[in-house]
């Protein structure tokens, strides 16, 4: 067992990463690469689906070669992915048709609004679990059919998208099916990305006809949806290609899925937070679809080979590691780990907030117009004031889920598994547990997300036996308990709702 190990790839919003762990969950390899961000209009955001292909393949390369590793010591490989974001391909040349519309690109937030206006807002939350949003791929996929340009060279009889998708010449996919299909040639993804789409029935579990003719996207372009973790396998990389040699492709999952997996919340009432681009707070229901009366959302967590589905709700945050990049990007901070000495040098934020709705408002607000708002500067404002009011955000979005997920599932929260790049950070940490006033858990690999996608891969080929085995690799790196009075705690995050309030609905379009 020593010299095999199992690989994945997390491809994430801002860049993609490939990670090897061993029978114990510990790290052997890891090699990272950003990709582009590519932002055509006010609220647009796109991403090449070459460049992340071509870059999932070097940094493969990168990180088997750096460890010393041959790709045939890989007995599976996983995959985790930004969800949501939507790929249209053609199936003969495996070109995009158009740039991966990214899942916080808010350009059909005014086909939302009609869908509101037209009262489906319900059948598509009691179908779906979804608020109707423009995060998701449904809205993303229609505008791609309804914009993108015909590709020159094609010897099609129609250069009509949507007939060409009907006849199965234009496939659909999210990150992850995007993937697997450079990888094994096959075009399928998993219950959890499916459940992304806003066009997935995840109680009937297909692929729903009403959706899909209300966003006029033909039924032969989507995916297969498989397990998670599939001992069918999805298919075996090409001997031929890229990695020479014949890997089974056997788990995916949405990287907060896959977070999930990671931080082994097996059972209901598991909860973990990751902290990446957003934030998002997902708690085990079980096997059942929990509705949300507080603005989560209902999906689905995973799903093993030949067991039933198994649900979570959600609060998903759009902007909080990405507030810290942006203070980056006007040159209050040079780098993340700076936050943490500018905030502590202050003892209050001096009453300003700061409220990062970049791409809009999710969880529990779900406000597509709302846009970042500063409020309470004075004259002696300093730039460590807004670090700190930065970093309190992450912090007080993070409450507002946890308030929600209590009042929806009736379980107060205890403690919560952290994970992902900003939980690095002690001082977020502590104020994380002192705002929430909870045990803040942060284990010891902290990359949990590649290390779900390892996990649901690894156990359909038998690589680990059963999810006990999992549970016995979690380890704890360190727990932050509160420090701080419940009545401050409670002060601090009272004045959270009026700056939010001061963002919503901002945008004319
Ligand atoms: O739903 C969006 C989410 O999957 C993005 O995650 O880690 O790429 O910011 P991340």
């Amino acid at each position: 067992m020593s010299d095999t190990y199992v690989g994945s790839i997390d491809q994430g919003t801002t860049g993609t990463r490939f990670m090897v762990f061993d029978h114990s969950g510990q790290v052997v390899a890891n090699a990272y690469e950003q990709h582009e961000q590519i932002y055509p209009e006010p609220g647009w955001v796109e991403h090449d689906p070459v460049e992340i292909w071509e870059n999932t393949k070097s940094v493969v390369t990168e990180g088997l070669d750096a460890a010393g590793l041959d790709a045939t010591q890989l007995e599976a490989l996983g995959i985790t992915n930004q969800r949501e974001t939507t790929v249209v391909w053609d199936a003969a040349s495996g070109k995009p048709v158009h740039n991966a519309l990214v899942w916080q690109d808010r350009r059909t937030t005014d086909r939302v609004e009609e869908l509101e206006a037209n009262g489906d807002i319900e059948e598509i939350r009691e179908k779906t679990g979804l608020e109707a949003d423009a995060y998701f791929s449904a809205t993303k996929t229609e505008w791609i059919l309804d914009n993108a340009q015909p590709l020159k060279l094609q010897t099609s009889r129609t250069q009509d998208l949507r007939d060409r998708a009907r006849e199965g010449e234009l496939l659909m996919g999210t990150i992850d099916a995007w993937l697997i299909y450079n990888l094994t040639g096959n075009h399928v993804t998993d219950v959890s990305n499916a459940s992304r789409t806003m066009l997935y029935n995840i109680r009937e579990l297909e692929w729903d006809d009403d959706l899909l003719a209300e966003f006029d996207v033909p039924a032969e372009m989507l995916p297969e949806v498989r397990p998670s973790s599939d001992e069918d396998l999805y298919g075996h990389t090409d001997p031929d290609g890229f990695l020479g040699a014949e890997v089974p492709v056997a788990g995916a999952l949405g990287d907060q899925q896959a977070a999930l997996f990671g931080q082994t919340c097996f059972d209901e009432g598991d909860a973990k937070n990751t902290y990446g681009t957003g934030s998002f707070y997902l708690m085990n229901t079980g096997n059942e679809a929990v509705e949300s009366d507080h603005g989560l959302l209902t999906t689905i967590g995973f799903q093993r080979s030949g067991e039933p589905v198994q649900y979570a709700l959600e609060g998903s945050i759009f902007v909080t590691g990405a507030a810290i990049e942006w203070l980056e990007d006007v040159d209050l901070i040079n780098n993340a780990a700076q936050t943490a000495e500018l905030a502590r040098s202050a003892e209050s934020t001096d009453g300003v907030y700061m409220v990062p709705a970049f791409t809009g408002l999710g969880a529990p607000h779900w406000d597509g117009r709302a846009r970042g708002t500063i409020v309470g500067m004075t004259r002696g404002t300093e730039k460590k004031h807004i670090v700190r009011a930065t970093l309190e955000s992450i912090a007080y979005q993070t409450r507002d889920i946890a308030e929600a997920m209590e009042a929806d599932s009736g379980v107060e929260t205890t403690s919560l598994r952290v994970d992902g790049g900003a939980v690095k950070n002690n001082f977020l940490c502590q104020l994380q547990s002192d705002i929430i006033q909870t045990n803040i858990v942060r284990p010891e690999v902290d990359e949990t997300t590649a290390l779900g996608s390892a996990y649901a891969a690894g156990l359909a080929v038998g690589y680990w036996d059963d999810v006990d085995e999992l549970r016995s690799n979690w380890q704890v790196d360190r727990q932050f308990e509160p420090d701080m009075d419940e009545s401050k705690a409670d002060k601090m995050y009272g004045r959270w709702d009026d700056a939010v309030e001061r963002s919503l609905d901002w945008a004319q379009e």
